[in-house]
């Protein structure tokens, strides 16, 4: 009744020819709480962000407190309703998305138990091996299109339950990052099915619960929230969220999406034949599916895309811009990256059998390994700076062509297109080394705010602007220059064949170290 009266209040308006329907996306990601504002036709009306704070109590642990992240929200979705000069009542609906995986642990008052477990910690292992151990690898793969990772939200519930049983015997409420947001915004315990595929406890070919896995790992199927697909209207802005806000009173928030799947909707990879390439802090290689599918030995995460009946592959490499950002605050701060890239360029494809191997922070795909680390490989005294930046865009590009090669074995559609966007991508000197290494020509597109956009996107549909998903990314989403695969490829088909050598020599070395 709400939405209807919602989607009738933005006809009129659209009617009295002044203005249109407003759209609204969150994001909590690990850095900031942001909230964004669009209009139909996808322009970016207004954007906050506010910082995060995040904590590493011990090596290995990464932590949020929820309540910074409302304070954040509170903050820009404020920001963005003034610089936008729009009112609550003209939005007519609110995407969420955000970190995936960490954990938000709730009592049966409502209360935060402890700090959030996020999506970057690492301390589960022992967790990972029990799940692996009485759920079966094989069993576990099938069931939740991935295996046991350090990462994912299960382990951490085991985890508390180890570690911190006072904690665990309170606890009456799982949620993830972005529906605690959607708690605090609505009152309502809800989350999306992308998010939920990232818990380790989905049924990801069936988009429910998975009460096999929850049986076996006793963990009580009350604690998990309802599973909505990212269209989908979860639950309506409370009178005291709009009292904080400045949002209205029943504007109605949909399911949104896990923050890569978010961010896929927001590049239009909605069918098999868009691949999104993001070359971001971390690098994802995202493939939408029609059907559920899994990797026979579970190195591309499997998950449910925020797409109504779609599923996803997804590599991830945890350090893509990372590595790049790590190299230039280290060995170059003074310089700026134009400078710095336009060395890297003069120098001949293959950095003179230099590699640069981009693990600085442990690896996800294609090697789930906490303890792999960066490495130099192959210096000699003829190596300048330039090499060795060259050898960061070339190694980057050969872990997201790790990820791309494990998409094309299972099978890539014969004819397809690869959209690349994140703040990396915006080199064209990197687009042109990695359009090369993947042997693919890349497009560019004209959106920038990933997730938060998808997010808007996924509201639109929800207020009726448009029917699905893929009718609102073609209105919204445009493609721009592309960038052709070049007369170097063949010089890096050669050259992966060695860097696919160097983590298996060094697996060893790097678990000692
Ligand atoms: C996805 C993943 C990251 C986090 C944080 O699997 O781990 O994208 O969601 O951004």
């Amino acid at each position: 009744m709400l939405l209807q009266h919602k989607i009738q209040s933005a006809a009129q308006v659209f009617q009295k020819g002044n203005t249109m329907p407003y759209l609204m996306g969150l994001d909590i990601s690990t850095t900031g709480a942001k909230a964004l504002i669009i209009n139909e036709t996808g322009r970016v009306i207004a954007v906050a962000n506010t910082p995060q704070p995040i904590s590493q109590p011990q090596p290995l642990w990464s932590e949020q407190n929820p309540a910074d992240w409302w304070d954040g929200i509170v903050q820009s979705i404020r920001a963005a309703l003034a610089e936008s000069g729009l009112s609550g009542d003209d939005i007519s609906a609110i995407g969420l998305t955000g970190q995936m995986h960490g954990l938000v642990l709730l009592d049966a008052q409502g209360q935060v138990l402890r700090p959030s477990i996020l999506w970057n910690d690492q301390r589960t292992q022992a967790q990972c091996d029990y799940m692996t151990e009485v759920v079966g690898a094989q069993r576990l793969l099938e069931l939740t299109g991935n295996p046991a990772l350090t990462g994912f939200t299960a382990p951490k519930i085991l985890w508390v339950r180890d570690n911190e049983p006072d904690v665990y015997a309170k606890a009456a409420q799982v949620l993830l990052p972005k529906d605690y947001i959607r708690y605090k915004l609505t009152d309502a315990y809800a989350t999306d099915l992308a998010g939920a595929a990232g818990t380790s406890l989905l049924n990801v070919a069936e988009r429910a619960w998975s009460q096999d896995v929850l049986d076996a790992l006793d963990i009580p199927a009350a604690w998990m929230p309802p599973v909505h697909e990212g269209t989908e209207v979860t639950s309506r802005i409370s009178a005291p969220a709009a009292a904080a806000t400045g949002l209205s009173v029943g504007t109605p928030v949909v399911g949104g999406g896990g923050d890569q799947a978010a961010g896929a909707i927001g590049m239009g990879c909605v069918r098999p034949e868009v691949i999104g390439v993001t070359v971001g802090t971390s690098g994802v290689v995202f493939a939408p599916l029609s059907s559920y599918a899994y990797e026979p030995e579970g190195r591309l995460h499997a998950f449910c895309h925020a797409v109504p009946e779609t599923w996803h592959f997804m590599g991830v490499m945890l350090s893509a811009a990372g590595s790049l950002q790590w190299y230039k605050d280290t060995f170059a701060a003074t310089m700026d990256y134009d400078s710095l890239l336009a060395e890297a360029e003069a120098v001949p494809a293959g950095s003179e059998g230099l590699f640069f191997l981009p693990y600085l922070t442990g690896e996800r795909t294609p090697h789930p390994d906490p303890l792999a680390r960066g490495a130099f490989i192959g210096i000699t005294s003829r190596h300048s700076r330039g090499h060795m930046t060259r050898a960061v865009l070339e190694g980057v590009a050969y872990g997201l062509k790790d990820s791309f090669t494990l998409v094309d074995q299972v099978g890539l559609p014969e004819e397809f297109e690869v959209r690349i966007s994140g703040g990396g991508a915006k080199s064209p000197v990197w687009q042109g080394i990695i359009a090369d290494v993947l042997g693919a020509p890349l497009v560019n597109i004209n959106t920038t705010e990933g997730g938060a956009f998808g997010a808007a996107v996924l509201a639109s549909v929800a207020a009726g602007v448009f029917d699905d998903v893929a009718s609102a990314c073609a209105a919204m989403i445009q493609t721009g220059e592309g960038v052709a695969v070049g007369e170097h490829a063949p010089i890096y088909a050669e050259r992966y064949d060695i860097f696919q050598s160097l983590y298996p020599t060094l697996k060893g070395t790097f678990a000692e170290l």
